[in-house]
Parts: structure tokens; sequence; C-alpha cells
């Protein structure tokens, strides 16, 4: 990987985020630290590769599809939509507020058994779901916004918000990245990056998609799931 590679690919989350560069970064120093963004985006980089390693890749009839930035984010870097329990699992935005019935299959129906049985992929889509509840402090900073809005919703409203170690988080579910798509539009395929002439690393570097990376490089050794 070589500077224009690092400053494609933040081209690219900056607009996955619709934030600018000075976001996260004071723009005289780049390699420094000053906003609590920077560390969350450093963060999610991390859950970036954990999801499409551990997941996405490991779906026995995985189309290809990784998940990116922008497979949650929608060109917003907070405020994203997951649905809440009390209103039929139909999606609400974060003041709890219904917005139109998640169209893939309710989530009570493709969480019973023998849906899960027969759909192997959402499966793996439910245990990824689980896996960031449990594990979501280990990915973002947590919110200030979110403590003070957790105290004024009604406890049946808090399905999109965890409490990990008295903190309140905002977690995504499935229609922060569906959205009532079968495959989420902000996903990305590898048919899409690998025809470009660098590999699609400016979209989605490597070391991000889940499988072995040479160090020297920055290259995949083996993509995950595409042996
Ligand atoms: C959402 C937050 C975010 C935005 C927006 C963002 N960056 Fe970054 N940037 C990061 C993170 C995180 C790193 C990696 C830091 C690390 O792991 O050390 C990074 C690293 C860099 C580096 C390498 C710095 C070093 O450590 O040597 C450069 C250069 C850079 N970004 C430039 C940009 C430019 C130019 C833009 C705007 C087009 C931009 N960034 C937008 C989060 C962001
Ligand atoms: C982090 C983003 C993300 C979340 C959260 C997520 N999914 Fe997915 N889902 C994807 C991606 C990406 C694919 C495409 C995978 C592929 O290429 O095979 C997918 C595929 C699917 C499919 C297969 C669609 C098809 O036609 O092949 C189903 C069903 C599904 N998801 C259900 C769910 C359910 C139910 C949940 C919540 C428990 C959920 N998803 C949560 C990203 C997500
Ligand atoms: C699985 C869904 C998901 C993915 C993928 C994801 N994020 Fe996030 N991100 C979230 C959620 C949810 C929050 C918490 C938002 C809130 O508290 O309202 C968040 C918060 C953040 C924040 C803090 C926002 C703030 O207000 O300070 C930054 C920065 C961020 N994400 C950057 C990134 C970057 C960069 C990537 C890609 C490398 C990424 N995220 C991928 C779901 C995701």
């Amino acid at each position: 990987m070589d500077t224009g590679e690092i400053w494609g690919y933040m081209i690219h989350i900056s607009g996955s985020l619709g934030v600018g560069c000075q976001y996260c970064h004071d723009i005289n120093n780049f390699a420094a630290d000053p906003y609590p963004a920077k560390i969350s985006a450093r963060l999610m980089l991390r859950l970036v590769n954990d999801l499409n390693g551990q997941f996405l890749s490991q779906i026995p009839t995985w189309g290809g599809n990784y998940v990116q930035c922008a497979t949650c984010h929608h060109g917003q870097p907070n405020n994203m939509l997951a649905f809440s329990e009390r209103n039929d699992y139909r999606p609400v935005n974060a003041v709890g507020e219904v917005l139109q019935p998640w169209s893939i299959d309710t989530y009570a129906i493709a969480t019973s058994t023998e849906f899960v049985n027969q759909h192997p992929t959402t499966g793996k889509m439910l245990s990824m779901v689980n896996y960031m509840r449990e594990n979501w402090d280990r990915y973002v900073l947590p919110d200030p916004e979110n403590q003070a809005l957790l105290a004024e919703l009604p406890v049946n409203d808090r399905q999109d918000y965890i409490v990990i170690d008295e903190t309140v988080y905002s977690v995504p579910n499935c229609y922060t990245c569906h959205q009532g798509n079968r495959i989420p539009a902000g996903a990305i395929t590898r048919w899409e990056l690998n025809r470009r002439a660098d590999g699609g690393w400016t979209l989605l570097p490597d070391m991000l998609r889940g499988g072995e990376v040479d160090p020297e490089t920055g290259r995949a050794i083996e993509s995950a799931g595409t042996n």
C-alpha cells in the first residue's frame, strides 16, 4: 500500500459517513488522534474485518458481498436506523418512530428455529447481530447523547440500545444494513473489487476482507471464501 492508496481509501470512507477529513483528523497532522471519532473509526476498521472474516465469508452460500462502512452508515456518522421489539420488529428511527415495514421477512419469522434451519444465511446473520450486541463496546466509543436518550425512552423502545458496563450504546440490527433489501444496497461485491486495476484496495483494503494478508505488501494472500 502507498500514500495514494491510503488517501483513496480515506476519500471513500469520508463519503460513506458523509463527513470531511476534519471530522476525524487535524489536517496538519494526519497521524495525530485529536477526536474521539478517529478512535471509533479505527475500531470500526477492525469491526469490518471481523464481520467479513467471521460471518459474511463463512456463509455456506456466500454471494460475495462484503460489509463496508457504508453498509451501516449510509452517508451519515451516527443515528443509524434499527428496529424495536415494541413495534412488531418494524424498523424505527432513533426516537422510536415507525418507518416502513421490513420487507425481507419480518424479524419474528426470521428468528424462528424452523426458518433458521431452512436458511443457513439467516442463522449466520443472527449470530452476527448477537455478536455485535455482546461486543459492541470493543468497536465504538460511547456517544454521550445516547446516555440522555435512554432515560427518556420507554423501556420497550430500547431494543436497539444496549447497556454494557453501565454505558448505553446504539447497536446495529438487521435493518441497519438491509433497509428492506435482500442484499444490502450499501454492501460491496468481490467482483466489483476484483475488476478494478488496484484490486479494489481503495474501496475495501485487503486487510478488511477477513482473510490473511501479507504484512509486507498489504495484499491478500488468499481472500476469505474465494478459493
Ligand atoms: C471517519 C474518520 C476518518 C475520516 C473522515 C478520514 N480519516 Fe484518515 N484516518 C482515519 C483512521 C482511523 C486512520 C488510521 C489510523 C491508524 O490506524 O493509525 C487514518 C489514517 C489516515 C492517514 C495516515 C496517517 C498516518 O498515521 O500516517 C492519512 C494520510 C489520512 N488518514 C488522510 C485522510 C484524508 C486526506 C481524509 C479526507 C479525504 C481522511 N483521512 C478522512 C480516520 C479517518
Ligand atoms: C452488517 C450488515 C448486516 C446485518 C446487520 C445483517 N445482514 Fe443480512 N446480509 C448482509 C450482507 C452483506 C448479505 C449478502 C451476503 C452474501 O453475499 O451472500 C446479507 C444477506 C442476507 C440474507 C440472504 C439474502 C439472499 O437473498 O441471499 C438474509 C436472509 C439476511 N441477510 C437476513 C438477515 C437478518 C435476519 C439479519 C438480522 C438478524 C441480518 N441479515 C443482518 C449484511 C447484513
Ligand atoms: C455493522 C454496522 C457498522 C459498520 C460496518 C460500521 N459502523 Fe461505524 N458505527 C455504527 C454504529 C451503530 C455507530 C454508533 C452510532 C451512534 O451511537 O449513534 C457507529 C459509530 C461510528 C463512529 C462514531 C460517530 C460519531 O458520532 O462520533 C465513527 C467515526 C464510525 N462509526 C466510523 C466507521 C467507519 C470508518 C467504518 C468503516 C471502516 C464503520 N464505521 C463501519 C455502525 C457501523
